[in-house]
């Protein structure tokens, strides 16, 4: 790979874990971090936003841009957010308010205009459901066909987390998902497969928390997220994974294989992983299937390199 850093959108919404994404990416120097857009998912679309720009500034990057995007889902009607992130999306922090406003761009335009005025192929890093993702490929196709790829945090090839079947990402807007699934982008699903192998435990916490005012601010993120993660020797950091595999794209196993998001009522939201080409449809989807245990540890020296 060439020495100069891959430009990248992240489309999220804060979200204890798409906070530690986004100071992995901004501690990362393979990584040029171009804008911020956010999505309701986690918490509403204001605290979605506001919890952006309150990590972003925190770390000293207030340069770089929060655009707002789509505040519920294309089709179904709005769900009740639920408890894991608390009320505010980021609860259990001392971070003051938001000391500016997102800029006046939508989302999806601000994604693709950073996409064609990029010196070099941007790629979109989706954590949070993929509605913004949808409608920028059907409002900015010739945007879409110049990214260099979408690597996305969602799905499962086993069992979900909001439901037996559904990871919450694809659960909060399948259909979403089912549009940028079969976009002809070039997808990589980061699922909760390997995010629960990649457990982050109380003691690395412990490591990481005097190393700085990000590390911090890290440590406190994982004191509240661990809360809705009892019981399995650790907190998965879902969202940090899939900026890992932009930063360092040998941190995960990845299968091309057909990929189906189910839009019914039973198993809505899963992802059908063809793993054995059963179905003998075209593959769609790079899917992660293995995370080297290098992770954790990448994760805390990035985000403590932020000082
Ligand atoms: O299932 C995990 C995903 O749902 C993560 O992106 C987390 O932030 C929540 O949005
Ligand atoms: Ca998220």
């Amino acid at each position: 790979m060439s020495g100069a850093a891959i430009p990248i959108v992240i489309d999220c919404d804060p979200g204890h874990d798409d906070a530690m994404a986004i100071m992995l990416a901004l501690g990362s120097p393979e990584v040029d971090l171009r804008a911020v857009t956010t999505v309701s998912g986690n918490a509403p679309l204001r605290h979605t936003t506001a919890n952006a720009i309150r990590v972003l500034d925190h770390v000293g990057r207030s340069d770089v841009p929060v655009a707002s995007g789509a505040d519920r889902p294309l089709v179904v009607d709005p769900y009740p957010p639920g408890d894991v992130h608390g009320e505010t999306g980021l609860d259990g922090i001392d971070l003051p308010p938001p000391a500016r406003a997102p800029v006046e761009t939508h989302a999806v335009d601000l994604i693709a205009e950073t996409a064609t005025t990029s010196d070099r192929p941007v790629t979109l890093v989706a954590i949070g459901p993929l509605t913004n993702v949808a409608i920028f490929a059907a409002r900015h196709p010739e945007a879409a066909a110049a990214l260099e790829r979408v690597v996305i945090m969602g799905g499962s090839i086993g069992l979900g987390n909001v439901t037996p079947a559904a990871e919450f990402n694809i659960w909060g807007d399948p259909e979403a998902a089912r549009r940028v699934f079969t976009s002809g982008l070039d997808v990589t699903m980061v699922g909760l497969d390997v995010t629960h192998k990649a457990l982050f435990t109380g003691e690395q916490n412990e490591r990481l928390r005097p190393r700085g005012r990000a590390a911090k601010l890290a440590a406190e993120l994982v004191d509240f997220y661990r809360r809705s993660h009892p019981r399995i020797g650790g907190t998965p950091i879902h969202d940090a994974v899939a900026v890992a595999q932009v930063v360092k794209p040998d941190i995960l196993t990845l299968e091309h294989c057909h990929v189906e998001v189910d839009c019914g009522p039973v198993s809505r939201g899963r992802t059908l992983v063809d793993l054995r080409g059963v179905t003998g449809r075209e593959p769609n989807v790079h899917v992660a299937t293995d995370v080297d245990s290098a992770f954790n540890d990448l994760m805390a020296d990035r985000i403590a390199s932020l000082g």
